[in-house]
């Protein structure tokens, strides 16, 4: 007997991978909410996640991402955007798993990646050379636990959308 599939869909990846882009796109076609978890946090604190990194440091930004995280999971149907860290979390892996959701890694080219991480302001976690390439590679395996991996190599959002919709798991 197959297990009744929540209409929840994480979208899980590096920073620069694509989440929240592809996301609101994906929750549009579907005609569900969209929820960014980057967004429902620093809308909590009313700080940008440079921010509360600063102020508070990364312990209690990934407390706050757990709380953010659990509060979403509940939301049905809906399309999540977690944020980079978040599937890296044992925990929070634990939690998603449970939740009956369908989770989806977008796989990016590291040249990407890191091109698209120089250029953004707010990913106090995003510092050189040497820690992002850390920190992709100790989150890939954790990634690597998603149902599902789209490669977005080559594809422009709408792509990447329509391989999502086309895995028809929900
Ligand atoms: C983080 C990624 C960011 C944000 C925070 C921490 C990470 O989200 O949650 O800066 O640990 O990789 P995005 O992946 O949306 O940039």
């Amino acid at each position: 007997m197959s297990r009744h599939r929540r209409k929840v869909i994480y979208l899980l990846g590096f920073m620069g991978s694509g989440k929240s882009t592809v996301g609101k796109m994906l929750a549009r076609m579907l005609g569900w909410p969209f929820i960014d978890l980057d967004t429902v946090i620093e809308a909590g604190q009313g700080l940008s996640i440079r921010e509360i990194f600063e102020n508070s440091g990364e312990p209690f930004f990934r407390q706050i991402e757990r709380a953010a995280l659990t509060e979403a999971s509940k939301a049905e149907p809906s399309v999540i955007a977690l944020g980079g860290g978040t599937f890296a979390q044992p925990a929070n892996i634990d939690l998603i798993r449970e939740s009956g959701g369908t989770t989806v890694w977008l796989d990016c080219p590291p040249e990407v990646l890191r091109a698209r991480c120089q250029g953004l302001q707010n990913r106090p976690l995003f510092r050189d050379e040497e820690s992002f390439t850390q920190l992709l590679t100790q989150r890939i395996p954790c990634y690597g636990l998603a149902d599902f991996r789209i490669s977005t190599e080559g594809r422009k959002p709408e792509e990447v959308v329509e391989q999502i919709l086309s895995l028809r798991v929900f």
